[in-house]
């Protein structure tokens, strides 16, 4: 088999690079170890940030999120027993959209299948092989059978438990972790919200976010700890707990519902340097991880696609190699930026030792600043609607600033 470029990952990252790539004329192969029902079905965040919806409705993928997405304004931040918003659009003239990753997938395998691209599911990628000639490939399995992708260029989009990474000699790969002392406890909910933007809340007892899916279904967390099990939380302890951490004194009570699933997520940091090696680029977590709290995940991995799909059309139209040199040196940049707030997101709002009574006074006070200055809550809201992408020129950066007021 010969392609292009091989996409090893089918999931956000691999799926709107392929489309990228095909708007403009070059050919690509997703290789994805799921089958098309598990990837279309797992639950994972839903925050996007604007950048990350312009790209989908611009290139024409983006009509069900219209429809069926909520754009969200503001987001709450509560502690200290109040609750306070933090005005995304007056502060930045951006807002973000909610909306299930599993449905930006799902648009994206239709969009593609459609237009006659190549996903191939159940393919499991198992080597990369001459990442430093021009005809790099891809070994793969795929129903018992071993197959050879030929490419130009190799793009590891296979998380971070893929294997694209490992491909990077270690000799030339540094990489920078740090683990956080607790986990995420999700639960989907099927019922009214509770709210109608986001609640962030820091009590005493730990972490809570309150997010929502459609108008049916809401989105909910709570800290934990990162070894519990499922199994240890009947739906009675969970919603116990979360009323404890977010019920006011003004009457706001969390609106209960059905519980339809249950997960936890383990947390961390993680970043690669660099995203490049030879022909082989590494994009979303594949090359990075940050912490959920502020919901940076998958956007920072359509934003690096986006970088890296400008490189790979530059190469095919002029021969040139200057944006894909300069590929991981401008994607780490954001990278950094965004482990940054994603770190400082979970500091201020998670307790790490609930011994210590000094640090809890220090992180109300941070909430109350960040809630209280302009020039802080600024910080927060343009971080969390999306920093710009360097590499866009600048109409597609004054595009993304014309949003409607609600
Ligand atoms: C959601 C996830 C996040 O990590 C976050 O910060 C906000 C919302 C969500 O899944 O809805």
């Amino acid at each position: 088999m010969r392609t292009q470029v091989g996409i090893v990952g089918g999931g956000p990252a691999g799926l709107i690079l392929s489309h990228l790539l095909h708007l403009r004329g070059i050919d690509s192969v997703v290789l994805e170890v799921r089958g098309r029902e598990e990837l279309e079905s797992e639950i994972r965040a839903g925050v996007l940030e604007q950048g990350t919806t312009d790209l989908l409705v611009e290139t024409g993928v983006g009509d069900r999120m219209r429809e069926e997405g909520s754009v969200h304004y503001g987001v709450n931040l509560q502690f200290g027993g109040r609750r306070e918003r933090i005005d995304l659009h007056e502060l930045t003239g951006k807002a973000i959209t909610l909306y299930g990753q599993h449905e930006v997938v799902k648009d994206l395998i239709r969009t593609r299948l459609d237009a006659g691209g190549q996903i191939l599911f159940e393919a499991k990628a198992t080597e990369l092989l001459d990442l430093d000639s021009e005809e790099p490939k891809v070994r793969f399995r795929k129903d018992g059978e071993e197959h050879e992708l030929v490419c130009d260029f190799v793009v590891g989009v296979d998380g971070f438990h893929g294997v694209s990474r490992s491909f990077i000699p270690a000799e030339v790969r540094t990489e920078y972790e740090r683990k956080y002392p607790f986990g995420w406890f999700g639960v989907l909910v099927e019922g009214p919200p509770s709210t109608e933007e986001l609640i962030y809340a820091l009590h005493e007892r730990g972490f809570s976010l309150v997010s929502t899916r459609s108008p049916e279904i809401q989105r909910l967390y709570f800290q934990c700890d990162p070894n519990d099990e499922v199994a240890n939380w009947p739906d009675e302890r969970i919603w116990k707990e979360m009323h404890t951490r977010l019920d006011t004194d003004d009457g706001w009570t969390l609106t209960e519902g059905k519980i339809i699933h249950k997960s936890i997520v383990q947390m961390r940091s993680f970043v690669c340097e660099p995203m490049q090696h030879g022909r082989l680029f590494l994009a979303g977590d594949a090359a990075h991880i940050v912490p959920p709290t502020g919901a940076k995940g998958m956007n920072l991995a359509v934003a690096d696609v986006r970088v890296l799909s400008r490189g790979l059309v530059e190469f095919y139209t002029s021969g040139d190699t200057g944006l894909l040199a300069s590929y991981s040196e401008v994607c780490l940049r954001r990278v950094w930026k965004a482990s940054r707030f994603s770190w400082w997101m979970t500091s201020m709002l998670h307790r790490f030792d609930e011994e210590n009574a000094f640090q809890y006074r220090m992180q109300v006070a941070e909430l109350g600043y960040v809630t209280g200055s302009r020039a802080a809550a600024t910080t927060l809201a343009e971080n969390y609607v999306g920093l710009p992408i360097e590499a866009e020129p600048k109409d597609v950066e004054e595009r993304q600033t014309a949003y409607d007021a609600p």
